[in-house]
């Protein structure tokens, strides 16, 4: 183990969130580079343990396109530890952020992402031994580092297949679950979740816009296993059908949207269709990915904060709706810092949101940080 010093974290700067974790930048003087640090939103001793179960995923996934783990915090309390996740940090945000800041995301750009999360999901499907269901594939959940290539993230709901029981099958976000997932109690995910899934994000790659926008979510849940008619609004991505590779693509949507699992195509049969697609593109990705880049750049922040949760505002309103993010960042550091320094048996109420006061990067100092190489012996099958 290699602890990083005390004090090490500094630059603390909430990021984004999503409806479990808080996602914060800063800069880590010890590894030399700007990292991510993901809290809990809630602070309980389930939240942490669902964070435990994140990290162990996250580690068993070390590939070209998922995002990288560098470690953990742990502050340790009386009644329980605290725990955070350490990540690189991705300067460009989501696909979800890239969609709300270019106008027009190039095609070879679009078909690159699909690609690129086609092959990251065929890595935990078919290459990882036991597979690894991430459950929760969408936009908000693929990140773009400083080259624009994907990193898949939020590895919250993932598990491996073989661990997952009945009793786990209502949980995910509703525009991207099969309608198998709303029809039996007594279902359990598979594979074809994460397929039903990356067609629903493919809708959205295509079409530039948010899947079922104003529909009721309960709705959705009834609609979806009725018909197969009822899916993402197919006009808005048929109208891009001159585009080269777009006919082909809704044609590899439609059939990993099919109402029967077991006709949805596998990710090992996915990535053959989208390199070709990506394959395409070839001579124009790097000219487009530099113009993308210069337009990123005109942005104050790259990243700017964003909200995950899927009872946020649409993308149509990118404001956030997390509480006084000043207020939430202090509260965090101080809960850690007044249970780890004074073993408190209750854990104090978060600050009223009206507290500004910046948060003393000191407070970092109470975290101590392990470097990855001493998680991987936690990272195991369940
Ligand atoms: N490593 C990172 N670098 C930059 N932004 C990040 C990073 N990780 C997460 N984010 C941002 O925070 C949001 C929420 O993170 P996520 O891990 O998905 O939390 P949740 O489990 O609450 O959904 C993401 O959608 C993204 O906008
Ligand atoms: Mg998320």
């Amino acid at each position: 183990m290699q602890p990083l010093p005390p004090g090490d974290l500094s630059q603390l700067e909430l990021v984004g969130n999503g409806g479990f974790g808080v996602i914060y930048r800063g800069r880590s003087t010890k590894l030399g580079m700007d990292i991510a640090l993901k809290n809990t939103l809630r602070d309980s001793a389930a939240d942490s343990e669902c964070l435990m179960k994140e990290k162990e995923m996250m580690s068993r996934a070390n590939y070209t396109y998922v995002l990288r783990l560098l470690g953990l915090y742990e502050a340790k309390g009386r009644k329980h530890s605290k725990y955070g996740l350490v990540m690189e940090y991705m300067p460009y945000g989501s696909v979800w952020t890239l969609f709300e800041h270019i106008k027009h995301v190039p095609w070879a750009l679009r078909f690159q992402i699909l690609h690129q999360v086609a092959l990251g999901m065929n890595y935990l499907h078919h290459v990882l031994e036991p597979p690894i269901i991430h459950r929760d594939l969408k936009p908000h959940n693929v990140l773009l580092n400083k080259s624009l290539d994907i990193q898949l993230t939020d590895f919250g709901l993932a598990k491996n297949e073989a661990s997952i029981s009945m009793s786990q099958s209502i949980v995910g976000t509703v525009a991207y679950m099969p309608p198998e997932a709303f029809v039996s109690v007594t279902y359990k995910p598979t594979k074809e979740f994460d397929v039903y899934s990356f067609a629903i994000l493919t809708w959205e790659v295509l079409s530039g816009q948010k899947p079922y926008e104003n529909v009721n979510k309960e709705l959705i849940k009834v609609l979806i296993p009725q018909n197969q008619k009822h899916r993402p609004d197919l006009n808005l991505v048929n109208k891009w059908t001159s585009q080269k590779m777009v006919p082909e693509a809704i044609q590899l949507m439609q059939e990993c949207w099919d109402a029967d699992p077991g006709k949805r195509p596998s990710f090992y049969a996915i990535i053959g269709k989208t390199n070709e697609m990506n394959t395409a593109y070839a001579g124009e990705i790097h000219n487009e990915i530099v113009k993308v880049l210069e337009e990123l750049q005109t942005h104050n922040s790259p990243h700017s904060q964003t909200s995950d949760n899927p009872d946020c505002e649409p993308r149509s309103n990118p404001e956030p709706c997390t509480p006084d993010s000043t207020a939430l960042r202090v509260s965090i550091f101080r809960d850690i810092l007044h249970e780890a320094e004074n073993g408190a048996a209750n854990i104090p109420d978060r600050p009223a949101a009206t507290e500004t006061s910046s948060p003393d990067i000191a407070d970092a100092a109470v975290l101590t940080i392990k470097l990855c190489t001493d998680c991987s012996s936690q990272t195991r099958p369940e």
